[in-house]
């Protein structure tokens, strides 16, 4: 049985790039054809055989926690018809895992989220999902390809994806050794860098596994650009002493934190299910 059991989805930020849509609405609830973003991360977390869902939560994200729990008025409405069925994999990811919620009063990054999520995860190793980065994968779930690299390295580890030259500066960008294919010992990362400034093209992208020692290092790291919390911040110092492994994943991602990656995604989805 995998180490981790617990998945982390801080989703306190204010998508401010989907206004006036997220004006009352959690980004994470927007849907891809029919089912929200944060419905497909946590079908990723379960398919990589985690149960614990925990969420960093903030104002205006009750929507959340009432999409994992019971609607007994929307139940009884639908019962017997053929609508019972568009339910039943919210109804089985409710009866099989457990949900704790916690808030991130001021959004100072990230990284502060991360480190007020700490008091769900404890003393072990644990995941992280960005539901806002959409990923598909054909067989395994990109998630589930990263927990067996954990079962093999036992040290933090970030997905990975080449990007455009001209995009690093919307990314924390790598250096590092490939390993084995795909898999990189990673000795430095950089927080949004210019393309001139940049030490590769490989950013990172919403997918983690990260050692509990993290939290430790959360609470010793000052805010970094945009007086935030950064996770890359405190990675560099897991990856400085090569503890931060970087995994080229199978899959394909799509930035649904933007709008032009959230049409692409549903354009995607829609096709695949038509077909
Ligand atoms: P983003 O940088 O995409 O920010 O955060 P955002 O606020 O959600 O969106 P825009 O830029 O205003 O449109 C990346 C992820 O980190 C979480 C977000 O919820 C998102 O999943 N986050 C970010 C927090 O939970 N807390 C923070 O303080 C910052």
């Amino acid at each position: 049985m995998s180490l981790i059991k617990k998945c982390l989805f801080p989703v306190a930020g204010y998508g401010t790039r989907f206004l006036p849509a997220t004006k009352a609405m959690p980004k994470e609830m927007l849907p891809i054809v029919t089912k929200p973003l944060i419905q497909y991360a946590v079908e990723e977390a379960m398919a990589a055989g985690i149960t614990g869902m925990a969420f960093v939560t903030g104002r205006g994200k009750r929507a959340l926690e009432d999409h994992f729990d019971i609607s007994y008025e929307l139940k009884h409405q639908i019962a017997g018809s053929d609508k019972e069925k568009l339910l039943a994999e919210t109804r089985n990811i409710i009866e099989n895992c457990t949900f704790s919620y916690t808030r991130q009063v001021e959004m100072k990054g990230l990284g502060h989220a991360i480190e007020v999520g700490g008091n769900l995860i404890g003393d072990e190793p644990f995941a992280v999902i960005l539901a806002d980065d959409y990923c598909v994968a054909e067989d395994d779930s990109v998630l589930s390809q990263m927990v067996k690299l954990f079962d093999k390295y036992q040290c933090s580890i970030v997905a990975i994806e080449a990007v455009p030259q001209d995009e690093t500066d919307r990314y924390g960008i790598i250096e590092g050794e490939e390993e084995a294919e795909g898999v990189f010992r990673i000795s430095n990362m950089v927080e949004k860098p210019a393309a001139e400034d940049a030490p590769s093209n490989l950013a990172i992208v919403g997918r983690y596994i990260l050692t509990p020692d993290i939290f430790e290092i959360l609470h010793n790291t000052p805010p970094g650009k945009n007086g935030e919390l950064q996770i890359t911040d405190t990675l560099l110092t897991q990856a400085q002493q090569g503890q931060v492994i970087g995994y080229k994943f199978h899959g394909r991602r799509f930035d649904c934190g933007s709008v032009d990656g959230y049409i692409e995604a549903i354009n995607y989805t829609y096709a695949q299910q038509r077909d």
